[in-house]
């Protein structure tokens, strides 16, 4: 048997009225400078950023060893708002240990998670209280708050150091983005991402 660190029980508790978790040990805020190229509309996102450097989305982590035995588990709360006609999302990404899946828990909120491979599949899945979504290893995932005034709020657990790849969707985009049309969300193609420099 493989030797490694032992590490204790632990528990922890979600608040979801308060959309927060007890124990985390990691906080990470991004705000709209952060998601610079990420927008289509390159214009409104500069007019937006002049404006004020909005918060989008939080992520509270509980984190362990980065051992491939030990999972991670966090909660990520994302703020109702759009740039242009799209809506706020998360970055997304692969995984850095690309094959390591992860599972997607919706606790409040109306969103879409949005799934992509390397080699042209993709897929989205509605998100709303009491929905799970398993992320297989190999699919870039990026959640998108679709509700007008409501946060949305999600648990996630992947492997500990399954880490995260954002290269990738920084340079190239995802191949559907998701905008509002007169009320509706729908998913578009990515007019911007055949521009992209293929790297793949
Ligand atoms: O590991 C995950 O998939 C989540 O914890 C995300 O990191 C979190 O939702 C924030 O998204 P991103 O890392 O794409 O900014
Ligand atoms: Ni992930």
């Amino acid at each position: 048997m493989r030797v490694k660190n032992v590490i204790e029980p632990f528990v922890i508790k979600i608040n979801i009225e308060e959309e927060i978790i007890n124990n985390y040990n990691e906080h990470i805020i991004n705000r709209l400078s952060n998601m610079k190229n990420l927008y289509l509309n390159e214009n409104v996102y500069e007019e937006m950023l002049k404006e004020e450097d909005k918060l989008l989305y939080e992520v509270y982590l509980k984190t362990v060893l980065e051992d491939p035995g030990e999972l991670i588990q966090g909660l990520t709360i994302l703020y109702p708002g759009k740039v242009g006609n799209e809506f706020f999302m998360t970055k997304g990404h692969f995984h850095r240990i690309f094959y390591t899946s992860e599972i997607y828990f919706c606790l409040k909120g109306r969103g879409i998670l949005l799934m992509e491979t390397t080699n042209g599949n993709w897929k989205a899945e509605e998100m709303k209280p009491g929905i799970i979504i398993y992320v297989p290893g190999q699919w870039a995932h990026r959640c998108i708050n679709i509700d007008k005034t409501d946060n949305l709020v999600t648990f996630f657990c992947t492997r500990a150091d399954s880490g995260h790849d954002y290269k990738l969707i920084e340079q190239k985009g995802f191949r559907k983005l998701t905008v509002d049309k007169d009320n509706v969300p729908i998913i578009i193609d990515n007019p911007k991402w055949n521009k992209c420099k293929n790297i793949l």
